[in-house]
């Protein structure tokens, strides 16, 4: 094992994996949440430092067991404005970065400071959402020539052409597509497509989690 991590494919490299979902506060007791378990994210890092890497997996709101790992450096970031400051603290000494986190898109304008409370007669409540940065293309848009960046898409519909857009918009090297609708949240296997740039999409079989993201790690250490 020990000579695999130093001549590992990914030895002497740093990674960056988000995993989960971000929590975005209503007020001390409520958020704004998705249903992603942290499975892919978490895949990611174990594979990476399996390979060798040095990994910071930067986790949300995560439904299983975080990897324990002496390569792995675990940081929690709940919402996405925090997991935004996380990535580009990490990143920024780290040749790869790897967004499996479903970062949520909408943020509460305000955030109470006590509990809400409900009102004699009021029947409706309305919520105010405001846009999330965009963590991907945030980090991509100032990354080094060097540096990779990898990306998901998870849609219902329009798969390829959806994540065709993202490609192109985000400006990260890969796109790792996948049909949310035939892939259950927090199962071990994906059917999913990579996109790169210039290149025909490639559809994978069916697989477990952990095999994409050691085959999608692979492609990485041919490139960093
Ligand atoms: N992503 C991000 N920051 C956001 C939203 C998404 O970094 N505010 C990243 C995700 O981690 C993922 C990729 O962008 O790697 C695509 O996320 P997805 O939700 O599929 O796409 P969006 O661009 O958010 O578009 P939409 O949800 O409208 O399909
Ligand atoms: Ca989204």
């Amino acid at each position: 094992v020990q000579s695999f991590l130093t001549q590992g494919p990914l030895s002497g490299k740093k990674i960056v994996v988000t995993a989960g979902g971000n929590l975005e506060a209503i007020d001390p007791v409520r958020f704004i949440g998705n249903h992603s378990s942290g499975k892919m994210g978490c895949c990611f890092a174990r594979a990476a430092a399996q390979m060798g890497a040095e990994v910071t997996l930067i986790y949300g709101n995560v439904s299983i067991a975080l990897p324990q790992n002496d390569r792995i450096r675990l940081v929690k970031a709940l919402s996405a404005k925090e997991m935004l400051q996380a990535v580009q603290a990490a990143f920024a000494q780290s040749d790869a970065l790897i967004m499996a986190a479903a970062v949520s898109d909408w943020t509460p304008k305000t955030t109470a400071d006590h509990k809400l409370k409900k009102q004699a007669g009021v029947d409706e409540f309305h919520l105010t959402l405001v846009k999330n940065p965009d963590i991907l293309q945030t980090v991509a848009a100032g990354k080094r020539k060097t540096q990779v960046v990898i990306g998901f898409a998870a849609e219902t519909n329009d798969l390829l052409a959806n994540a065709q857009r993202k490609l192109d918009s985000k400006g990260a090297d890969l796109i790792i597509a996948n049909d949310v609708s035939s892939n259950a949240f927090g199962a071990d296997s994906d059917q999913v497509t990579l996109l790169a740039k210039g290149q025909v999409p490639e559809s994978w079989p069916r697989m477990s989690k952990q095999e994409v993201a050691e085959r999608v790690l692979i492609r990485l250490a041919e490139k960093i």
